[in-house]
């Protein structure tokens, strides 16, 4: 009997011993000192021990299964005190866990916020308007009178005969201006509405309008200060193209364009085969909109753009339908 419990006592420390996972302790502790377990099954012999020696060879028995239940304990401190715990439930501790899904900001925003802080690096101030805008600030104001043909490319969504979606975000301009003298330097971010959808236009977009105000300021103001952010936003080295155009709020007006960031100016489909790509709208702001606001355009001059952020979206991540930012397909926005 002392024999069969020694034996017996060194076995199960040597299983113990070679326990490597929490799932291995529970049928461990049922093999050896459950109900029906060895340690138990070997004590119940003790009855047919003689009288003289089972109080020896009690203490003994009980001695050793004291030892066992203590190193089992260890061992599950071993593996942690929810391990042995989970592996009784039938957990797996060793399994990978489940990870919690990160969101993160959408592309448009990400973009957006790039572009605000490279003007606030420039002492731009940031400002907001809203997007239900009256017919004054969105056309009136920018030398747009009623029935002035540039309303006809703003495809606009009225919400009644004065109010409307803003179609742009330079009604900023205006409504900076009539709050505040000059000099001003100031960014305008913000949604703007026109009635478009294809691959290239949503009904609703982003852009940013930026505006300087102050004496003496030229168009050299203007280029230096769109070069700067170009090469900021997108290459240092990319080429700028100044194109002649026309807005009725500014004079004189060009659209700038880029060298592709695709194909590097050698021709490709997005850039049509022309090797530049437009990305925003500027000029000098029209004496018109100075009077507009009470400021002297013969003591001011001013320059003012307006770029689209989906836009920039699109070449900086080269994506090819601007519709994939407003589909919430997490397949496209975890890219980013
Ligand atoms: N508001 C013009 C547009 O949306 C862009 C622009 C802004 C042009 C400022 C000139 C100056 O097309």
């Amino acid at each position: 009997m002392e024999e069969d419990l020694r034996r017996l006592h060194s076995e199960a420390h040597e299983a113990l011993a070679a326990i490597r996972a929490p799932q291995d302790l529970e049928p461990f502790r049922v093999k050896y000192l459950g109900r029906k377990g060895r340690f138990t099954l070997l004590m119940r012999q003790l009855g047919q021990v003689s009288a003289e020696e089972r109080p020896r060879l009690g203490k003994l028995a009980n001695d050793l299964k004291v030892a066992l239940d203590e190193a089992l304990v260890l061992k599950e401190a071993e593996f942690g005190a929810g391990a042995a715990k989970a592996a009784r439930a039938g957990e797996d501790l060793t399994l990978p866990g489940r990870r919690q899904p990160f969101g993160r900001l959408h592309p448009v925003t990400q973009v957006m916020n790039e572009v605000c802080a490279i003007f606030e690096g420039l002492g731009f101030a940031v400002a907001e308007g809203p997007d239900v805008e009256t017919d004054f600030y969105n056309f009136e104001a920018l030398n747009i009178p009623p029935h002035h043909p540039a309303r006809a490319m703003h495809d606009t969504f009225y919400v009644n005969d004065t109010l409307l979606l803003r179609t742009h975000t330079s009604p900023m301009q205006v409504r900076t201006m009539q709050r505040e003298r000059p000099p001003l330097r100031m960014i305008a971010p913000g949604k703007v509405y026109r009635c478009d959808s294809d691959i290239t236009h949503t009904p609703m977009f982003h852009q940013v309008e930026g505006f300087l105000v102050d004496r003496k300021v030229s168009f050299a103001d203007l280029k230096g200060v769109l070069a700067l952010f170009i090469g900021k936003m997108f290459d240092p080295k990319t080429a700028i193209r100044f194109r002649p155009s026309f807005f009725p709020f500014t004079e004189p007006s060009a659209e700038v364009d880029i060298g592709c960031v695709i194909c590097g100016g050698s021709g490709c489909r997005v850039c049509k085969h022309t090797g530049w790509l437009e990305i925003l709208g500027a000029g000098m702001i029209d004496p018109e909109v100075f009077k507009k606001v009470g400021y002297d355009p013969e003591e001011y001059t001013g320059f003012a753009f307006g770029l689209g952020i989906e836009r920039i979206a699109m070449l900086k991540f080269g994506i090819t339908d601007i519709r994939l930012f407003y589909e919430n397909d997490l397949r496209f926005l975890a890219q980013f």
